[in-house]
């Protein structure tokens, strides 16, 4: 089959089309007939080995596993052994190791059915963004006055929709050429970070850009005000700027505001829930491009040298 592998760390050139053998699904794991695939930043960490501690995981010196990708969308093709809950032709979405490839076997637990109104490119853009934004949005309540820093971004665009979702007064934070799409996905205010500062006081602030200090970000909560963390590239080859992260939360206990760190998981009740949330009309994709599968470099670079409006996929 074709896959999209890597066999050193570096720049999206790293990636090139080549011919592999087919995965197996073994236990408790979905063989999955790959139809369109979500491009994520993780999937660009993965690539380049960074931050640096990406390695200790992944292999120092070189990527164990070979193929990228990690959201998913397509039909399963064959079910290991122990697998309870999908059987063949059924069609579903979530992630996988290695997405960018014909193939990929997946496990069951990380997999649901696809939503039925979603083609299956518009599928392999939600799990890991909209289950980001789902889970970073938890203990949003309605009423609440929420900012959505990033909101024109992959986490950001669903964050903006689940906000509003949810009863919260939403405003969104982007750069000038988006400020429309983050008003059509309902947020009542929007701010250009190009043109003003955030001057007014939020209840809950969902971070997507990791571009403020803590500092700045805690000026604009209210005293008991919620800030979930949820990106950091900024700074630090080392850390990838996890250390705003880990600040906030020695911070935490000792001040009336709530500074958290979101470290989201990906599993089938994430998706069961999106699910039921884009079957009701309340959640929808927006895909920025999508790419043939060989061209899965060009995407990836898409995904870090421009500002793409929500998700990137590459169709299989
Ligand atoms: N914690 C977790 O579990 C988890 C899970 C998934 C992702 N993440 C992280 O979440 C972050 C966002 O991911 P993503 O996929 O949504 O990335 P993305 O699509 O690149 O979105 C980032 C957004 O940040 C905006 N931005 C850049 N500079 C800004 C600034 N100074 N002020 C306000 N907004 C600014 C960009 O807006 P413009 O394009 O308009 O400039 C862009 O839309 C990444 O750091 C990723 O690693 C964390």
């Amino acid at each position: 089959m074709k896959a999209i592998v890597q066999d050193r760390y570096g720049p999206a050139d790293v990636l090139q089309l080549a011919e592999i053998d087919k995965p197996v699904a073994r236990g408790k794991e979905v063989l999955i007939d790959v139809r369109a695939a979500g491009v994520d930043i993780g999937t660009w960490h993965l690539m380049a080995g960074r931050p640096y501690m990406v390695r200790l995981a992944m292999g120092l010196r070189r990527p164990r596993a070979r193929v990228r990708g990690r959201d998913v969308a397509g039909v399963v093709e064959a079910v290991g052994p122990e697998v309870t809950r999908f059987r063949v032709g059924d069609e579903v979405y979530g992630t996988c190791d290695g997405s960018f490839a014909e193939y990929a076997a997946g496990a069951e637990k990380r997999l649901a059915r696809k939503p039925s109104n979603l083609t299956f490119e518009q599928a392999a853009a939600m799990p890991i963004s909209a289950g980001t934004a789902l889970q970073g949005l938890s203990d949003l309540k309605s009423g609440q006055r929420a900012l959505i820093i990033g909101a024109a971004g992959a986490v950001g665009t669903f964050a903006v929709q689940l906000a509003k979702h949810r009863g919260a007064h939403v405003t969104g934070v982007c750069s000038t050429t988006k400020l429309d799409l983050v008003r059509e996905l309902g947020a009542d205010e929007v701010i250009d970070y190009t043109q003003d500062e955030i001057t007014e006081q939020y209840d809950f602030i969902l971070d997507t850009a990791g571009a403020r200090t803590l500092t700045e970000l805690r000026r604009a909560l209210t005293p008991h005000g919620t800030l979930m963390i949820v990106g950091a590239e900024t700074s630090g080859k080392l850390l990838g700027g996890l250390d705003r992260g880990l600040r906030a939360l020695l911070i935490s206990p000792f001040i009336r505001q709530r500074l958290a760190v979101l470290v989201s998981t990906e599993k089938a009740e994430v998706y069961d829930e999106l699910r039921e949330l884009i079957e009701a009309g309340a959640l929808k994709p927006v895909i920025d491009q999508s790419y043939p599968l060989a061209d899965a470099a060009s995407a990836v670079r898409r995904l870090t040298e421009t500002h793409a409006r929500g998700k990137l996929v590459l169709t299989i």
